[in-house]
């Protein structure tokens, strides 16, 4: 008789968990993976990624269609409704469509699906809905939740003070929405009530949206929010929420303190980050501690500092993204079957899928100064404006550039950032350039297909060590 149930048993079936299950079965292990949500795929499919793209889109849709954009192609429109059951109903076919694919890979490759919430019995064996069950490797892909804001009670069933999850699944359109963060999930839900009719405030404590991203992105991004009708509170912080019936007040000050005031809204959106998740794991069982930010540590390979237990995505340090999840899972069963499973944590591109998008890859400029000891003459910037750029400026797409990071002295690319209506797409070749190392030369000489967007970050590439052709 085996010494275990399974080779592997992976905790949650997220972008991280369910590809590390489908990677570790492909490689002849027998797999298991715990899951206590109704439907596989985690947070990205079933409350993320995947019903935020579908609203973004579909609003996207639709702010076009009544914001005047149709009339600048000529496509005169009649009078435009939004059916919002119907968009919402749309988003739940992707989700489902999506979810009930990753139950079938896991039929297709014999990963079982042990339905239920996970508890360590010890490091080799976990109790999932009473049953207790080993494996030689424990890998812990519970991902994160929402973090919630002390004295504010999030209700997503009210609908009033709700997080992404109820933010994504509202029946109405909000008339004034207060979000507070203006982070990745606030402009990102925020343009998306936006464009469906309501009038959207974002209160953010720093002084700048959409921390972690380049400066120049950032100045950008709160430009073109402004542009948009979205009215920004930086600097400014909430310190309370009342709510009575259907209405919210929301009492902010400045982040360095100062004078009070309060704003009256009818939905407010709480977005201020989210935390991993690790109650009721049982990891006081196996000895394994977490960080002060409340991550599990792991090394190169995402191995714990107990012997068997391994761990990725959301819950281990990292951006808390889909794809560094994945690459993750794709990794930790590599590893677990011997072979060398690698994550280049200095290349994991970021976007945010609002209009136009905005993406990064590698160092900002403020890093990349900071890394030269503060030397500018080490590193070199180049930024390109869409607007130069023959197929945005077609598109009636003004807003935007590329900028190009790279060191002075090797031209070595270090970092890339884009403002542009499809820059979540572009900065994959960036990330590619990143990854095998090249240089602004490289991709200066690189052709690139006209009339095409990705024509600016050759331009931009060109703008490092001569000068572009359009500006
Ligand atoms: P998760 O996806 O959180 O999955 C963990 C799973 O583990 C969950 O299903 C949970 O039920 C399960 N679980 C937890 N504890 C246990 C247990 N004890 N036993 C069994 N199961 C357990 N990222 C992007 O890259 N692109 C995007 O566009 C994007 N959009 C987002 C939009 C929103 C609104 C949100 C909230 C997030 C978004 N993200 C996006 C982030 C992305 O969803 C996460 O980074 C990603 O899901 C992390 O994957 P994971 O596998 O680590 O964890
Ligand atoms: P975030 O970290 O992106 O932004 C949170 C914002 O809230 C920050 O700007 C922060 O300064 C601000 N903040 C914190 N406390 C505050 C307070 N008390 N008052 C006002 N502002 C406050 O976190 P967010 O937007 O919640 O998203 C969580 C994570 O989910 C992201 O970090 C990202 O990893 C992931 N995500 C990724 C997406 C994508 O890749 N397109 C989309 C959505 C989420």
């Amino acid at each position: 008789m085996a010494e275990y149930d399974y080779d592997v048993l992976v905790i949650g079936a997220g972008p991280g968990g369910y590809v590390a299950a489908i990677r570790a079965a492909q490689l002849g292990l027998k797999t298991a993976c715990a899951e206590g949500r109704e439907t596989l795929g985690g947070t990205c499919l079933n409350v993320g990624c995947i019903p935020s793209k579908a609203l973004l889109h579909g609003s996207e849709k639709y702010d076009e269609a009544v914001n005047g954009t149709f009339a600048n192609y000529g496509i005169k429109t009649g009078p435009v409704e939004l059916d919002l059951s119907a968009m919402q109903a749309q988003k739940l076919d992707s989700v489902k469509g999506l979810t009930g694919g990753i139950e079938f890979l896991f039929k297709k490759n014999k990963v079982t699906w042990l339905k239920g919430y996970a508890t360590f019995e010890d490091a080799h064996s976990v109790t999932v809905a009473g049953q207790k069950i080993s494996a030689k490797h424990i890998v812990i892909a519970t991902g994160s939740s929402v973090t919630p804001l002390p004295g504010v009670t999030v209700d997503n069933d009210a609908g009033v003070v709700v997080d992404s999850t109820g933010a994504l699944a509202l029946n109405r359109v909000p008339e004034h929405l207060v979000v507070i963060g203006g982070g990745v999930i606030g402009l990102e839900l925020g343009s998306v009530w936006r464009r469906l009719g309501a009038k959207v405030t974002v209160v953010e404590y720093l002084d700048q949206l959409l921390p972690g991203m380049d400066g120049d992105v950032r100045k950008e991004a709160a430009k073109i929010f402004k542009k948009q009708g979205m009215a920004l509170k930086l600097s400014t912080k909430v310190t309370g929420v009342a709510v009575e019936g259907s209405k919210a007040t929301l009492t902010v000050e400045p982040s360095a303190g100062g004078a009070a005031e309060t704003i009256e809204a009818d939905c407010v959106l709480v977005a201020i980050g989210r935390k991993p998740n690790t109650d009721g794991l049982g990891l006081d069982k196996i000895g394994l501690e977490l960080n002060g930010r409340g991550q599990i540590e792991t090394d190169h390979d995402f191995r714990t500092k107990v012997d068997g237990v391994w761990a990725i995505g959301d819950v281990i340090p990292g951006p808390m993204l889909a794809h560094k999840a994945e690459d993750e899972g794709i990794a930790v069963a590599e590893n677990i079957a011997g072979l060398t499973g690698i994550v280049n944590h200095d290349v994991i591109p970021g976007v945010v899928y609002t209009f136009p998008e905005f993406a990064g890859v590698g160092l900002t400029q403020e890093a990349a100064l900071e890394k030269a000891g503060g030397d500018q003459s080490k590193i070199k910037v180049s930024k390109f404006p869409m607007l130069a750029n023959s197929r945005a400026k077609t598109n009636h797409e003004p807003d935007g550039f590329v900028k190009v990071i790279a060191d002075a002295q090797t031209d070595r690319v270090l970092g890339v950032w884009a403002i542009a209506s499809v820059a979540g797409t572009m900065i994959a070749e960036a990330a590619l350039a990143l990854e095998f190392g090249a240089t602004s030369e490289d991709i200066a000489y690189t052709c690139h297909a006209h009339p095409t967007h990705s024509e600016a970050l050759k331009e931009a590439a060109m703008g490092i060590r001569e000068k572009p052709i359009h500006i």
